[in-house]
């Protein structure tokens, strides 16, 4: 999905949105405490893919709307209210992409969506299923990039205000930068539980899980497991962890070095613009297990 020349070619256009979102943050502080989340985290990745998709900046709020909505279908008991929600967003997506793909069928762009389109019409003949394809790729992209990006730029800064012994680390030695992103994935990943059906009968450890059963992988347990991590309640800029942040194996997130690109950029630029930055009270949570994610996190620079 992103390989070396599409990367440095979407890296200019991240680094100006960075500064632009930045911008205004930096009013906002001048004012008083301003929510780095709402200000920052949520606004940078619906920007990257937004414009790597080619959508109209006017959709952004939608799109984020809709994912954060969707997102709670993944959790592991959500409630009818939340299921319901989540089901209108689901509808949602769908019918913006249907949309989207049918624009871009009759005028095809230099973009992801219209190449998968052009893919699926090698593969499919069918030409309603293949549009189907194209859609379902875009809204799974949309969905699997939105939440998980915005948790990791809040996770990581919060991490760093809440330890600034790391920070004062950091900044003496920004050789750790790139190590940032994957303690923060370690320490706090935005999945913590990745959920897999059993092909057939399976024993895992000394527990048998039967054919069609549903197993939960509490990945974000098991990166604080103290076999596998020398002091892993400590947030160590240090530490340059393997994790199953981005997943594992086959299905090993294809968007990591954008995630990852998007999270050194933006701790590069603070780093240098905003050297007082500190939290001005207590983050709050959205209560939710699988899918983490901050409401609020404020933030003072004076
Ligand atoms: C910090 C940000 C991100 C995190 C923490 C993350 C995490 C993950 C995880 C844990 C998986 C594996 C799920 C499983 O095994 O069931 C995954 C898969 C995936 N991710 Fe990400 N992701 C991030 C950003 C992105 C972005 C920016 C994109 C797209 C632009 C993306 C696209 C995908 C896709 C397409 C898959 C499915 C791969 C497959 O099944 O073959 N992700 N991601």
């Amino acid at each position: 999905m992103f390989d070396r020349t599409s990367l440095a070619e979407i890296k200019k256009t991240i680094a100006g949105n960075i500064e632009e979102v930045l911008d205004h943050f930096e009013k906002e502080l001048l004012e008083g405490p301003a929510d780095f989340n709402s200000l920052v985290a949520d606004k940078l990745p619906v920007m990257s893919i937004g414009q790597w998709l080619g959508l109209p900046a006017s959709d952004y709020s939608l799109l984020r709307s809709l994912t954060n909505d969707q997102t709670l279908s993944q959790e592991f008991f959500p409630s009818p209210s939340q299921l319901a929600r989540a089901d209108a967003a689901a509808h949602g997506l769908q019918e913006y992409f249907t949309a989207v793909v049918r624009e871009r069928r009759a005028a095809p762009g230099n973009d992801p969506i219209s190449s998968w389109i052009a893919t699926w019409d090698t593969l499919e003949p069918d030409r309603e299923r293949a549009d189907e394809e194209a859609h379902s790729m875009a809204v799974f992209v949309i969905v699997a990039a939105l939440e998980t990006t915005e948790h990791l730029l809040s996770s990581m800064v919060r991490l760093l205000l809440t330890h600034p012994e790391q920070l004062d680390r950091l900044r003496a030695h920004p050789e750790y930068l790139p190590n940032v992103v994957d303690e923060t994935l370690r320490y706090d990943p935005a999945i913590h539980a990745i959920s897999r059906i059993a092909p057939h009968d399976t024993v895992l450890g000394d527990t048998l899980v039967r054919e069609g059963e549903m197993v939960q992988l509490m990945v974000g347990a098991a990166q604080h497991d103290s076999r596998q991590y020398t002091d892993p309640e400590d947030f160590d800029v240090r530490r340059r962890p393997s994790h199953f942040g981005f997943g594992s194996g086959i299905h090993y997130c294809l968007g990591a070095p954008l995630a990852r690109l998007e999270g050194k950029l933006l701790l590069t630029s603070m780093l240098k613009r905003m050297p007082r930055l500190r939290m001005s009270e207590p983050p709050s949570w959205e209560p939710r297990v699988s899918f983490r994610r901050l409401n609020h996190l404020m933030v003072t620079a004076s």
